[in-house]
């Protein structure tokens, strides 16, 4: 595939560990995660999160990041020349193509959910958690949900904020900015953490997270570990691969992605500890309460604490920041495309994806209003089918055809060289996971994920 320009690469040391920690830490570690968690029995399944993380994906991460640093290009070009290199069939470029639209799909509704931490920055600010009930709460969100006109202002706002940084350019934008925020999270988070130790039941909350309980262990709960694992870790869609591209080459993968993984990691537990405990020392929420645990019940807990409005505050800009330098890595696949195959400028490939991701997400705001009882897919809403498309079809899918691709279409001289400085012993460990046990995993995932739908169409 022709292209125009050579990448740019990353000077400064620890960037690329930044830039892929913060692609991985996101709305699925703040958010997501910890509700996960709280249904599904607390100990048992951060036990097979954490098996996952190891035998998914590290190995898929270690593929992504080889196959961008190989060919030092976005993802489409770096497909297509590896497929050429390697003479394999021009159908694998498919996994460049499918990250990048998956990309603006997720991007499309991911922006929406990053919308409601501004507005929830806002209310803490403006003292509406104060003396906050649960009924009260709901109502909160639910009248937020209820307004297409302010989640629109605040999609509008989050898409701006994510082609802002791109159209800065690799360095400018990319580079400097997760710089900036991903050590400002940190010390936020780690603000949160004392702050639960004080006044939260820390101890009630670590004996929920890590007591193990080997009745919770369910073939359920362990395929939600396994599709999480790849969606916390920006696996299957090209967003790590596009990072990988402007990695220096002297940069060892393998002790990098221990890296990423350990602090992506890290922070979801620090984060579900912390959640927790604010919420355990809050008489009448529980904390398995799903998808509202953070805009419903958590601001109970901070308007009910002392200084909870300020740490109420802080947690939310926390989030905040951990979405925005996620959904910068979801377009950087579209526009490094853009700007090297066709010469658009930064800026104006920036603008031109993240106004298609806005319109995409248009239905999504409409999907909890105006359009909550239009169906879309398989009587999902809008919102629910985009979702269920990227993150239980397009990302495994992705996830399986990576590893397949590596781990068995590539010859040892395409990669090798790129692993000659890491230990002998992890490539001989890396090669078989990545070609028998990662596959067959993530390929589990995605029979689970669509096969609820295969019954609705054919037997239901
Ligand atoms: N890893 C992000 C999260 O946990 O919220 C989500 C995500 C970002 C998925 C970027 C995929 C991606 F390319």
């Amino acid at each position: 595939m022709k292209r125009l320009k050579q990448h740019v690469i990353w000077g400064q040391r620890g960037s690329f560990i930044l830039a892929a920690t913060g692609s991985a830490v996101g709305l699925g570690n703040i958010w997501k995660f910890p509700y996960i968690t709280g249904e599904n029995g607390g100990g048992a399944f951060v036990l097979m999160y954490l098996l996952c993380i190891l035998l998914i994906g590290i190995p898929i991460m270690m593929a992504e990041i080889l196959m961008g640093r190989r060919a030092r290009a976005n993802p489409i070009i770096a497909t297509a020349e590896l497929c050429e290199a390697a003479g394999a069939s021009k159908l694998w470029t498919g996994i460049g193509w499918m990250g990048a639209l998956a990309g603006l799909v997720i991007l499309s509704f991911y922006t929406v959910i990053a919308g409601w931490t501004l507005e929830y920055i806002v209310a803490a600010v403006s003292g509406e958690f104060t003396g906050l009930t649960g009924e009260a709460s709901k109502q909160l969100f639910d009248g937020l949900l209820a307004d297409p006109g302010k989640m629109l202002q605040w999609h509008t706002l989050f898409t701006l904020m994510t082609v802002v940084i791109l159209a800065l350019g690799v360095t400018r934008g990319l580079e400097s900015s997760v710089r900036v925020m991903m050590p400002l999270l940190f010390v936020l988070l780690l603000v949160l953490l004392g702050y639960a130790a004080v006044e939260g039941e820390f101890a009630t909350s670590l004996r929920f997270m890590f007591s193990f309980n080997p009745q919770d262990i369910s073939w359920e709960s362990a395929l939600v570990a396994m599709g999480h694992s790849f969606f916390t870790l920006s696996l299957g869609m090209g967003a790590i691969m596009a990072y990988g591209a402007y990695m220096p080459s002297n940069q060892s993968v393998s002790r990098t992605v221990l890296y990423v993984a350990l602090l992506d990691t890290l922070v979801a537990l620090v984060a579900g500890v912390a959640i927790f405990a604010l919420v355990f020392a809050t008489p009448g929420i529980s904390p398995g309460s799903g998808p509202g645990l953070m805009f419903v019940t958590l601001p109970v807990a901070f308007g009910n604490m002392s200084a909870g409005l300020v740490f109420g505050a802080i947690f939310f800009v926390m989030v905040m920041l951990a979405a925005w330098t996620s959904t910068i890595s979801l377009l950087e696949p579209g526009v490094a495309y853009l700007n090297e195959r066709f010469g658009f400028n930064r800026v104006a490939a920036s603008i031109l994806l993240g106004v298609v991701a806005w319109a995409m997400g248009l239905g999504s705001v409409w999907s909890f209003n105006d359009w909550s009882a239009k169906q879309f897919l398989w009587g999902k809403s809008y919102f629910d089918t985009m979702d269920f498309i990227a993150t239980n079809i397009m990302l495994p899918l992705g996830g399986v055809l990576i590893a397949l691709f590596v781990g068995w279409k590539l010859r040892d001289h395409h990669i090798l060289h790129e692993l000659a400085s890491e230990s002998p012993r992890l490539v001989r460990w890396w090669r078989p996971v990545l070609k028998f046990i990662s596959p067959v995993a993530v390929l589990v995932v995605l029979i689970n994920g669509i096969f609820p739908v295969l019954r609705a169409v054919f037997v239901e």
